[in-house]
């Protein structure tokens, strides 16, 4: 095949050129055509999806329109706009990064460089959390998410949950920026706290000791030797989201050993795990003392992906 490069095009640019005689602009047809076709050379394994959602999003579309409409030719403006999101998408950029957005739990969340983007798999710990507290619990619950990003699981535990009051904590200033936002987007700003810092030292008191029933968190988990390894699109998220130290374990071992001081006897952890970490954080959660066994629950994909511990009502800790 041969591979075509788009030239770039310098911002302003577009402005400064003649405009083009609209019969020589391209349909929404011959947009989507190129730009499958570019982006199967660059690699993208999703490339006419990508294609139509870079389109859709240029014109304002939904994206079943590009289909009743594929005649309907673009502005200049309009064409340059999809060919600089197109290159940047053929330079492996994350189509939730030039769209702006990602859905999680059937919710739009904003997103924007510097902060992760959501995963599906990481559902799986919202519906265990859900599962968790669909079990008799005696007061609306307070529950703490740990590193929350975009505030993904924070928010879609809120929309589900009507009396929770969310703590919600980040080390990044972006991520609680872009969180805060999308609590408010979704109506649940007044139950969700966002407060910066690093892991625990963030609460600094926002939650009375033994005063969750349930702490989530999906913690950066990848061990530093492997980044290097993960799919072009994950290189332009932030290495702090991702980097869990040598063994990927390393926030693991601080959320476990500082949990049973926020939980409340029989309260709940459930921390997001990679597929073959499984075995070392339940070691973790079983040398602490403090917490019940541990369950291993899967993903769709049939991975482990979340570790459950209960914490114990008598439950001896460790310093
Ligand atoms: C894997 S991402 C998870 C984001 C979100 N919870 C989700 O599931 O999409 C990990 C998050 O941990 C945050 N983080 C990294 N180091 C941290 C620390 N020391 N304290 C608190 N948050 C931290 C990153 O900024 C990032 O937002």
């Amino acid at each position: 095949m041969i591979r075509v490069r788009l030239p770039q095009v310098p911002e302003g640019f577009l402005g400064r050129v003649a405009p083009l005689p609209a019969r020589l602009c391209p349909t929404v047809e011959d947009c989507l055509a190129s730009g499958t076709l570019l982006l199967e050379g660059a690699g993208v394994g999703s490339a006419r999806l990508d294609a139509e959602c870079l389109l859709a999003h240029v014109l304002g579309w939904p994206r079943w329109r590009l289909v009743a409409d594929q005649r309907r030719r673009l502005s200049q403006e309009e064409f340059g706009r999809y060919l600089s999101l197109l290159q940047r998408r053929e330079w492996r950029e994350p189509l939730a990064y030039l769209v702006g957005q990602r859905e999680f739990w059937s919710l739009d969340f904003a997103v924007s460089p510097g902060v992760l983007i959501p995963r599906p798999e990481t559902e799986t710990l919202v519906e265990a959390a859900l599962a968790v507290l669909g079990e008799a619990h005696p007061q609306p619950p307070v529950i703490v998410d740990l590193c929350t990003g975009t505030g993904a699981i924070a928010i879609a535990l809120a929309r589900e949950i009507p009396g929770a009051t969310v703590i919600a904590t980040d080390i990044s200033r972006r991520a609680i920026r872009i969180a805060r936002g999308n609590a408010e987007t979704h109506g649940v700003a007044d139950r969700v706290t966002f407060l910066r810092g690093d892991l625990w030292r963030a609460l600094n008191g926002h939650v009375a000791a033994d005063g969750a029933g349930l702490v989530v968190s999906n913690p950066p988990y990848v061990p530093s030797g492997a980044l290097s390894t993960l799919m072009p699109e994950v290189q332009w998220e932030p290495r702090r989201a991702l980097d869990g130290g040598a063994d990927g374990l390393r926030f693991h071992r601080e959320i476990i050993a500082g949990a049973p001081r926020v939980l409340r006897a029989g309260g709940v952890l459930l921390l997001e795990i990679g597929g073959d970490q499984g075995g070392a954080v339940s070691s973790l959660l079983e040398a602490g003392g403090g917490f019940e066994a541990p369950r291993i629950l899967r993903d769709l994909a049939g991975r482990d992906r979340v570790v459950a511990a209960q914490r114990r009502t008598n439950s001896k800790m460790k310093n």
